[in-house]
């Protein structure tokens, strides 16, 4: 599959503090590659900088088009989405609401959300801020889609879920994939990483530390064990 997302060299800085060293990744159309690690590693840093958010240099390509150096509103509108760790919905608008702040030039239907999302359907009238952390995440990964992306990077959307609904959301991750999407995914949930990414990458001290199949990392105990346990 043709590769989308293709990063060289990419070092990033808050201020004066330096905290990626060099990343190289790259993620195909159609794949899933999570970015594994510590907290500090690197990880949410990476996915900020290729969104423009973060003072950087290097090589950010995205379908062959220098990002570093755009403004974010330009690079979403390149098909690159972006789901922040911060669930971020507006509380006080319903659901529908929510998901047509999401559109950009390239539209969406609505209706292929909804269809996406069946317990988002049911509930596209409340306010958002009435639905669970679970569902909130999903309207936040809806939300995203509604610009059509041809990749999204998506931190941590499991965090603080019920398993039933991390379940959900993985399974909505591989619905993705299935439709030739590209997906950048940040998880602090090893067994969920290695169950659906085609390749992992672990990061430390912003840098890539290890790259393979989940079968290679979980062949590989030391990595874990230096790199990924508590
Ligand atoms: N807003 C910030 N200002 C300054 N330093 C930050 C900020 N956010 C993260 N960092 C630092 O950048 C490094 C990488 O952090 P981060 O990318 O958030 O890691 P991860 O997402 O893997 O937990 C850490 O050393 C962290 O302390
Ligand atoms: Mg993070």
């Amino acid at each position: 599959m043709k590769t989308m997302l293709e990063i060289r060299g990419l070092h990033a800085f808050y201020g004066q503090s330096h905290v990626l060293h060099g990343v190289d990744l790259d993620v195909r159309q159609g794949e899933i590659v999570s970015l594994l690690g510590r907290n500090g590693a690197g990880r949410s840093s990476t996915l900020k900088a290729v969104m423009g958010m973060l003072r950087s240099s290097g090589s950010v390509r995205f379908k062959g088009v220098e990002l570093i150096g755009r403004k974010i509103f330009q690079i979403a509108r390149h098909g690159l989405a972006y789901v922040p760790e911060e669930r971020a919905v507006f509380p006080t608008l319903t659901v529908q609401q929510n998901l047509l702040l999401g559109q950009q030039r390239e539209r969406v239907a609505i209706e292929d959300m909804w269809q996406l999302m069946p317990q988002l359907a049911a509930r596209k009238h409340v306010a958002a801020g009435l639905l669970s952390g679970g569902e909130q995440q999903m309207l936040s990964l809806c939300r995203s889609l509604m610009g059509k992306p041809q990749l999204i990077m998506v931190d941590e959307p499991t965090e603080g879920l019920a398993p039933h609904m991390v379940q959900a959301v993985a399974q909505h991750l591989l619905a993705l994939r299935a439709q030739g999407l590209g997906v950048l995914l940040v998880e602090q949930k090893l067994d969920i990483a290695l169950e659906i990414s085609d390749r992992v990458l672990v990061m430390g001290h912003g840098r890539i530390v290890f790259a393979g199949t989940p079968h290679e990392l979980r062949a590989n105990p030391a990595v874990r064990q230096k790199w990924l346990e508590v």
